[in-house]
């Protein structure tokens, strides 16, 4: 192992080179996969801008009714018509989305941990792959949690998955939590995003970073960046301006606009930067424009 031997030849990420093997398929690290999988992945990423606005709001599955999400029946027909995504758990689904939404759905598979565990990096595989089938499911997002205490089982949880759902041509989201071990830097980003990847994730969910886009030009999958803690609305469009700059082919937003006083200005203003090639400043302009 040459890096654990403290051999050190420059890396080469080549972040002005576009991945080789795309074809002509829209989705980075897709061209070679069936029909099925190819479907389920243009239903979450445009064909025309080939990124996406997903929408993340399956907090509850570990934090309970965070701020926002106290009524997603409320919520939920708000933002429907400014996202591209739905991300959230079955029940949520079930019981506040209406089935006749043309959107994508992300489903959340992974559960176990709650906000008054002191080690939240345990999870189970908590949805059978017959019900994310019957839930029409385009991907199944399942946490892992790299470097931490648990995580053996949520590689396990994430094989598991992405065999299960292999089966039926549905892609798999890979989640990269972070916690106490896990700092925020491109070297644990390099490392989490391509661990999930090379295990078979189609998507990567992870955090922007400082070299961000040696993160994305290293994962050969698409990533799509979360937005963590709400910031004020100026500072979330520049991350995701940022995130798209550097090579993210979309944003899974949740606090940053379900937290906002104006929800679906926000993801529209996301949306231009993700689909519109808007600058952050263009975007800010726009959602200013739109709230006065
Ligand atoms: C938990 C998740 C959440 O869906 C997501 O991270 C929350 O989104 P945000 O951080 O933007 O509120 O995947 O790990």
């Amino acid at each position: 192992m040459a890096d654990l031997d403290g051999i050190k030849i420059e890396k080469n990420y080549y972040t002005d080179t576009a991945f080789a093997t795309g074809g002509d398929f829209h989705v980075k690290g897709a061209a070679n996969l069936d029909w099925g999988m190819k479907k389920h992945l243009t239903n979450i990423f445009s064909p025309k801008s080939g990124n996406t606005v997903m929408f993340a709001f399956d907090h509850g599955y570990f934090m309970g009714s965070v701020s926002g999400l106290e009524r997603l029946d409320i919520l939920i027909p708000r933002l429907i018509d400014h996202v591209d995504v739905l991300m959230a758990t079955r029940g949520a689904f079930r019981t506040c989305v209406k089935p006749d939404f043309r959107k994508g759905i992300a489903l959340r598979v992974s559960a176990g941990s709650s906000m008054i565990n002191d080690d939240l990096s345990h999870e189970i595989v908590s949805v059978d792959i017959e019900d994310a089938i019957r839930m029409n499911a385009d991907c199944l997002a399942v946490q892992t949690f790299i470097g931490a205490d648990g995580q053996l089982e949520s590689i396990d949880n994430l094989s598991k998955v992405i065999n299960a759902a292999a089966r039926y041509s549905i892609p798999t989201l890979g989640v990269i939590a972070v916690g106490k071990n896990m700092e925020r830097t491109d070297q644990y980003f390099k490392l989490a995003t391509r661990i999930v990847a090379e295990l078979g994730a189609h998507i990567v969910k992870t955090y922007y970073c400082d070299k961000f886009e040696e993160v994305a030009a290293a994962c050969p999958v698409p990533i799509v960046v979360a937005g963590g803690k709400k910031l004020p609305e100026k500072e979330a469009l520049e991350m995701a301006y940022r995130s798209i700059q550097g090579g993210a082919r979309g944003l899974d937003m949740g606090r940053n606009i379900f937290q906002s006083y104006h929800p679906a200005e926000m993801a529209d203003a996301i949306g231009k930067i993700v689909h519109e090639k808007f600058t952050d400043k263009e975007a800010w302009e726009y959602y200013s424009g739109r709230t006065r």
